[in-house]
């Protein structure tokens, strides 16, 4: 039996957005752990400093509204390590915005971050990827709101489900171009992070939401992550869909 496992990418670049909390923050721990290097953005650039101090984590701030932020912070994972590798888009967010009465600025936000931003840091990874002729891997942190419609979450549920469309799509680009590049998803269910706390915009709502029974927590995302990345280069893992226990939605 051979052994694979992330360890194997040892050395690689890669870029996490969303780095400044939750499953982002615990993304980037355990590939620092495992002998990757990090580039690490969020609008939070000072927490993500807090990750570690190491050599091997390049923070980078940006705003994943701002395209040219996203340009700029691939041009500086090329000026300090070459390109990158790996991509991991975990940036995201919602807002309880329900598509018979909510605010298009929070539709805005949701498609901005959720989605076009994950289309442009693929886009510019993968031409990162094409130059260096690697094997690189796209990974998006998808949500269990790809594959069911929870109540209210009308535009939130439909980023997840334009996510599990471009997983599939990049998966056919792939293969069409002959490329060693792989593409996965991790849709989660609930995960104690800062994410209810915006999407309900009360602390109290994100207790109750985390505090019924006991919920994934973000080592529990990265943990899957780590285990999509670390597959052997024959085997591809589309998409792991997770779920508190309990959770009956
Ligand atoms: N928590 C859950 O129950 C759950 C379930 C399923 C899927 N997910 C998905 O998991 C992913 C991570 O969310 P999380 O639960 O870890 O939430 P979180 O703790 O709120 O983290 C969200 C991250 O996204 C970043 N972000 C948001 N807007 C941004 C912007 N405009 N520019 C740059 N970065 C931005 C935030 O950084 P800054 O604010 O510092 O910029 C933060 O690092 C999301 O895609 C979410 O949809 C979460």
């Amino acid at each position: 039996m051979t052994s694979f496992g992330v360890e194997r990418l040892r050395g690689r670049v890669a870029f996490v957005t969303g780095a400044s909390s939750g499953i982002g923050r615990a993304v980037c721990e355990r590939l620092l752990a495992a002998g990757l290097r990090v580039a690490a953005c969020a609008r939070r650039v000072e927490r993500v400093r807090q990750i570690a101090a190491s050599d091997d984590l390049l923070p980078l701030a940006a705003d994943l509204r701002q395209e040219a932020d996203i340009l700029a912070a691939f041009a500086a994972v090329r000026a300090r390590w070459g390109g990158t590798d790996i991509v991991i888009n975990n940036a995201g967010l919602g807002h309880h915005a329900p598509l018979s009465s909510g605010d298009t600025d929070h539709w805005r936000e949701m498609l901005d971050v959720n989605v076009l931003a994950a289309c442009v840091c693929t886009r510019e990874a993968l031409a990162d990827m094409r130059r260096s002729g690697i094997d690189g891997h796209v990974l998006f942190v998808s949500s269990m709101a790809a594959h069911r419609v929870p109540a209210d979450s009308a535009v939130y549920s439909a980023t997840k489900f334009a996510i599990r469309a471009l997983t599939e799509a990049l998966r056919q680009e792939l293969r069409a171009a002959k490329s060693p590049v792989r593409v996965s998803a991790v849709s989660p269910g609930y995960v104690q992070t800062e994410f209810a706390a915006k999407y309900h915009k009360s602390e109290a709502a994100a207790e109750a939401t985390y505090g019924a029974y006991p919920v994934l927590q973000p080592d529990d995302v990265a943990a899957a992550v780590e285990y999509a990345l670390g597959q052997p280069p024959h085997v591809q893992i589309h998409d792991v869909l997770m779920r508190p226990t309990d959770q009956t939605s």
